[in-house]
């Protein structure tokens, strides 16, 4: 191991969570869970990963019980005895092969289409009621179903913790429910959950305090979001560094231990005048540990290979990566599409084996090996 990659092979500890490695996989939809129920398959494609020195998963996208929170077929929930037990299965055999695993807790919010499980009667919920030819196709969120969305977020920290997960992580990024909070392109409301940034933020803040009653002081909460919106790629929540310490402030009073800084390309500089990216400035601003992510060890950006485009990301040096951590930009890197397509991505890394790592293309999300 030289000592450069060495900087991603050191422990990390935050309170009670002990991380073998920095290598964190990233979080990813992947549509093999019938009826909302992890496999066996689940399971080893989760254990695979931790086996080979990934320090921390977190898993896909896994649904909150609400009626809404769902946009997809096949994806994980997080509530329901089958499902759960499920998830105590994969808990198990990461623990097992040394790793560590928290869920990632989602409401996919106004993206839902009608007629998606488990039950498709049900419209979307966001922030803004929306009408297509007289027909409700989003629901505008009461006050009542806020509480609800938080109350079902609360309750699936409390059964990951009953599960033995190692912390949460709750998805606020990419233009999903919390994010459409967040967001004044999907976010008009003229109640206190709209109208400043700060008034945007409350869903979020009552969120992460919520999370933080139900799981008591020591048990880790990451919070994820981003300035991209799946709606809108150069959209952005922040234009300066004053406005990103006032966002975050907030989220990390609230009881936020880790924050995920999702960037499609991680050596971008965040802010004019600076190298530092989003997860360097998050980290000087709130003093809370940071992962960063974005094309890790690929030469292509994710977004293309949702397109659907035939090219291959093929393997990237990650020098530049490792300088940004050895010189404590961020504590934490998250691999995405690297692992997908390589189980073995952090051993080979570890053990110098470069070329031995495989390229990516979208046929690799055909399966889940
Ligand atoms: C197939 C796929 C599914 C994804 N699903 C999720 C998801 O459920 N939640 C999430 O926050 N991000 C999701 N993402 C984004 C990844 O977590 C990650 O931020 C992105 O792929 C960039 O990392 P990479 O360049 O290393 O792949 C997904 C990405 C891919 C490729």
């Amino acid at each position: 191991m030289t000592a450069a990659v060495n900087a991603l092979f050191q422990p990390f500890q935050l309170g009670s969570l002990q991380l073998p490695s920095r290598v964190v996989m990233a979080p990813m939809t992947r549509s093999f869970s019938p009826n909302g129920v992890p496999t066996a398959d689940v399971v080893e494609y989760y254990r695979r990963r931790a086996a080979s020195g990934v320090g921390l998963i977190v898993t896909e996208g896994t649904t909150v019980n609400h009626p809404a929170a769902n946009g997809y077929a096949h994806v994980p929930r997080f509530y329901g005895e089958d499902a759960l037990a499920g998830w105590k299965k994969v808990v198990d055999a990461v623990h097992a092969a040394g790793g560590k695993i928290v869920p990632q807790l989602w409401h996919v919010g106004n993206v839902r289409r009608q007629g998606t499980e488990p039950q498709p009667e049900v419209p979307a919920y966001g922030p803004m009621e929306k009408r297509k030819d007289d027909q409700v196709v989003v629901h505008g969120m009461t006050r009542h179903d806020i509480q609800d969305v938080i109350a079902a977020f609360a309750q699936a920290a409390r059964d990951a913790k009953a599960i033995g997960m190692d912390g949460v992580e709750i998805h606020g990024a990419h233009g999903y429910l919390i994010d459409q909070f967040f967001w004044e392109g999907s976010n008009q409301r003229t109640d206190e959950y709209g109208g400043s940034l700060a008034n945007r933020s409350r869903f979020a803040v009552e969120l992460v305090a919520a999370v933080r009653a139900a799981v008591g002081p020591d048990y880790p909460i990451i919070f994820r979001f981003s300035q991209w919106k799946q709606q809108d790629y150069t959209a952005r929540l922040v234009t300066t560094p004053e406005q990103l310490g006032a966002f975050l402030a907030p989220l990390s009073a609230a009881g936020v231990d880790i924050f995920h800084c999702s960037t499609r390309r991680f050596w971008e500089p965040e802010f004019e005048g600076s190298e530092l990216n989003l997860a360097g400035w998050t980290r000087q601003l709130t003093s809370k540990p940071t992962i960063t992510v974005g094309s890790v060890g690929l030469d292509g950006e994710f977004l293309q290979f949702m397109v659907k485009t035939d090219k291959v990301a093929q393997p990237a040096n990650i020098e530049g990566l490792l300088e940004r951590l050895n010189r404590q930009e961020f504590d934490l890197v998250a691999v995405g599409r690297a692992l997908i397509c390589d189980p073995d991505w952090a051993l080979k890394v570890r053990e110098g084996r470069m070329q031995e790592i495989l390229p990516f293309s979208r046929e690799a999300l055909k399966t889940l090996a």
